[in-house]
Order: C-alpha cells, then structure tokens, then sequence
C-alpha cells in the first residue's frame, strides 16, 4: 500500500519536504493556514528562492502526486503527517515559540485516523515531543507522534532531503519506527545510518548539531581576531587546522559569521530550555558563541570606520550581498543586512546588490537603498564590502571596476576573494583576520 502523507505548515522546510517525498512516490498534501501561500503553491509558484525547487514543484503537482490545501480536515485521511511549522524565537526573550507546533498537532489530532502517525520535524525545546504526545493520547489513544529531526541546509535543501546523511527518529514504541522505515525505504536502502533515539534524545540531536556549527564558526572568528592582533593571516591557520581529519575545512570560513533562521535562533532557545532544566552552566559558552559572533559585524564596520578616517557621513558605501548565505534569498538576520543598516545609521548611503534578495531584502528593510547591477552598486563608492560570497562576486574582474569607483577599497567580509587579483588591479584589500600588507 503507497502511503498518503501530510504536510502541516509550507514554509521553507514543508515545501521541500512535500515535493521530495511526492518525488519518491507518496501521494503528498501540503496544509498551510496562509490561504494566500497555497494558491500559489497549488499554482506552482515557489515563495522564496531554493535551487530546483520550483521545478520539483511544478512537476510533482503535474504528475497529481502533491496537492496543497488550507483546509486541515483535508489531512484526515494520511497515514503519515510530517509537522514543519517554524518556531521562531519569542520577542521578549531567547526561548523557541512553539504555539504554530502546539496548535496544529492538536487541531490536527482531533481529525486524523486512528492508527496515524504524527511526525514532528520542526526544531523544538527539549521535552515538548513527550509533552505533545502526552496530548495527542488524550484526543485519540489510536494516534501516535514520532520526532524526526530535519539537517537541510538552505540551498542545498533537495538535495539533503532526498539523501541526508543520518536520519534520526525520536520514537516511543517499535510500530513508530516501521511506519518511518517504510517512509524512508529508499534512504535504508541507500545505507543512510539510521538513529533510534527516545523522544527527548532526538530533540537534542538537532540543537547540539546546530550548536556545533556555530561552535566552528565562532572558533575560527575567535581565531581571526588574535590573527589581526598578532598579524596573522586566518585563512592559512583554517587551511593548516583542517587537514587534521578530526578537525577538519569546514564550517572554518572565518567573516562576518553565522545568520539566518536556525543557528542564532536555536542556540538561544537551546540556552534557554537548559536555564528552565537547571543545567544553565553546561551552556553557558553559547553565550560566548552568540557574543563572537555578533562582534564580527562589529569588527567589519570598525573597518570601515579605520579607511574613511572615522567619519561615515555621507560616505558612499557600496555592499555586494544581502542575503545570510549565497543561493538563497533568505535575509532572516543576516549578518550583511545588519551591518548594512548600522552603517546607514552612522549616516552613509548605502548601495546593496544581491543576485536573488533584493525583494525579500527590500521588505525586511524597506529603507535601505538597492542597486539593479554589481556596476550600479560600485558607482562612486567610496569603499566596497563584499558580505555574501554568491559565486557571482569571486568572478568580478577587479580592472573592470576601478574606474567607476570613487576609492577603490575592498573589505572582504567573507574571505573569499583573490587578495592578489584585487591588488595587483590598484585596490586597497583588506579582510577579516588577514593582516592588509598593503
Ligand atoms: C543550518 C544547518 O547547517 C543545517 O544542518 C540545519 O538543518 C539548518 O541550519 C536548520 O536548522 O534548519 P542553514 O541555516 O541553511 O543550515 O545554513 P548554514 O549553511 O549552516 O550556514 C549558516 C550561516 O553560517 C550562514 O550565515 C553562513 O554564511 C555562515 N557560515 C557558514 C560561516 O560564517 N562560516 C562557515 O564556515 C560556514
């Protein structure tokens, strides 16, 4: 028997998860309560931009395999139902909201069949599957919930779907764990490693990983900041590091730091829960991590600061890059849009092009000012900051565009440029973590 599976929430994480598991065959319905969000969908219009998605999208919808509705009871009769609502963090504070996954597992307990299962992806405090669960038997002993924690990358979502490199599932009992090994025969197949973990476990998986990262990261940012005190170059100490196999290259990419919607947001919910479970003190260096990272958009605009003697009034700066990693149109707190606002405030004009988000850009800060062009962007600029690494910025000819500015000074905040080629073309080049010989 094919499965029939649900969706619930058709955010970023859903859409993928609804078109990769149509792909592989399942008869898939996406359920989202923004009315406006599903008639594009089910029109084959993608919402944000992700490689490939939009024709997953339309080819999944060709084929009849996946549907979108705004209607939950349209989930009744699914076997399977993946929740991916988000849990964003909450205003007045550092924890996770989880009311969207508290409110549609149980309005969606209270329609679904009896022998279902409920499969939590979004990333949750520790203890919320048990508490959630807890709930769900009171609707319905019949309908059970799993955890099954997502490690998509933005940009590489498909991709990570359909061939993840672990799948973990939080599951209470063993009848849980075969619906999720029939939904996952193909990755079984394939010689995934499969994790089964016990609810709580599996919700940790996800926040240690997440808190790992932003571990590397903010390690090598930590490392780029002794290297501009001590003269130092960053790039060629993460280079030497790296071939040690434990340590490894990546996630050693040292700039202006991590953003986006999951690593600065789960680090914090993580601290958090960890205060509420009294083991606060276990966490703490997070907070250190969180303060690393935020310091390097400091650092990138003392930067500034130190080229344009101290005075960014008036002063044209150009910022190539506004959305938190390249083939994304994500601006979730995006480390280039930050420091692109903060410079604003200290009175520059800003000129910011991206490849993908200037719209989504636009919306989040409706008072910068965009260019069309890499060229309208440079125009008399009086210092460049290259703050998202699009592939599109490393094959810049440097000669191409002396001329146009008004100083030619490049800060590379990604460490992804060809120092030599910018200076020997006339620019002034400097980087976080790499001493300027200029
Ligand atoms: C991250 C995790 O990598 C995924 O495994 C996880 O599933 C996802 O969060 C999630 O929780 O949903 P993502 O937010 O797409 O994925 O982005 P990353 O590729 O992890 O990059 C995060 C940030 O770190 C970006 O701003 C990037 O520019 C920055 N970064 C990354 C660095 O500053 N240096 C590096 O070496 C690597």
């Amino acid at each position: 028997m094919t499965l029939r599976i649900s969706v619930i929430g058709t955010g970023y994480l859903g859409v993928t998860h609804a078109a990769c598991m149509a792909s592989l065959g399942f008869t898939v319905i996406g359920i989202d309560i923004n009315a406006e969000k599903i008639a594009q969908l089910s029109a084959g219009i993608l919402p944000f931009y992700e490689p490939g998605l939009e024709e997953l999208l339309n080819s999944e919808l060709a084929e009849g395999r996946l549907s979108f509705s705004s209607d939950i009871s349209s989930a009744a009769d699914c076997d399977v139902h993946f929740i991916c609502v988000g849990t964003p963090q909450v205003k007045d504070g550092l924890a996770a909201d989880v009311s969207y996954v508290d409110t549609s597992i149980r309005t969606l307990a209270a329609v679904a069949k009896s022998g279902s299962l409920i499969v939590g992806k979004s990333t949750v405090p520790v203890g919320t599957a048990e508490r959630l669960r807890n709930d769900i038997l009171k609707i319905n002993q019949e309908i059970d919930l799993a955890w099954n924690p997502e490690f998509l990358r933005e940009s590489f979502a498909i991709e990570d779907t359909l061939h993840p490199n672990r799948i973990v599932v939080g599951v209470a009992n063993d009848r849980a764990e075969a619906i999720l090994k029939a939904v996952y025969a193909e990755n079984l197949a394939e010689g995934t490693p499969w994790i089964r973990a016990d609810l709580p476990t599996s919700e940790l998986v996800k926040v240690a990983a997440n808190s790992f990262l932003a571990t590397k990261i903010s390690f090598i940012n930590a490392m780029a900041e002794v290297c501009e005190a001590a003269g130092g170059d960053v790039t060629v100490l993460a280079e030497a590091i790296g071939y040690d196999p434990r340590i490894g290259h990546k996630f050693l990419g040292a700039g202006i730091g991590f953003g986006g919607g999951c690593l600065p947001k789960d680090l914090r919910g993580f601290m958090a829960r960890s205060k509420e479970l009294g083991a606060d003190r276990a966490l703490d260096f997070l907070r250190e991590i969180d303060a690393i990272n935020l310091r390097a958009r400091v650092r990138v605009i003392e930067l500034v600061r130190r080229d344009l003697s101290d005075d960014l009034v008036g002063k044209r700066i150009a910022i190539l890059g506004a959305s938190f990693k390249p083939e994304s149109d994500d601006v979730r707190d995006s480390p280039a849009l930050d420091i692109a606002a903060q410079i604003q405030a200290a009175g520059a004009i800003v000129s910011i092009y991206d490849p993908k988000a200037i719209e989504s850009a636009r919306r989040s800060f409706p008072a910068l000012s965009y260019a069309g062009s890499i060229k309208e962007c440079l125009t008399d600029a009086d210092l460049v900051l290259h703050l998202t690494e699009w592939k599109e910025f490393q094959s810049i000819d440097p000669r191409e565009y002396i001329s146009i500015v008004r100083n030619p000074i490049m800060i590379d905040g990604r460490n992804k440029l060809d120092r030599d080629l910018w200076q020997k073309a006339g620019w002034t080049f400097r980087a976080l973590g790499r001493s300027a010989k200029n």
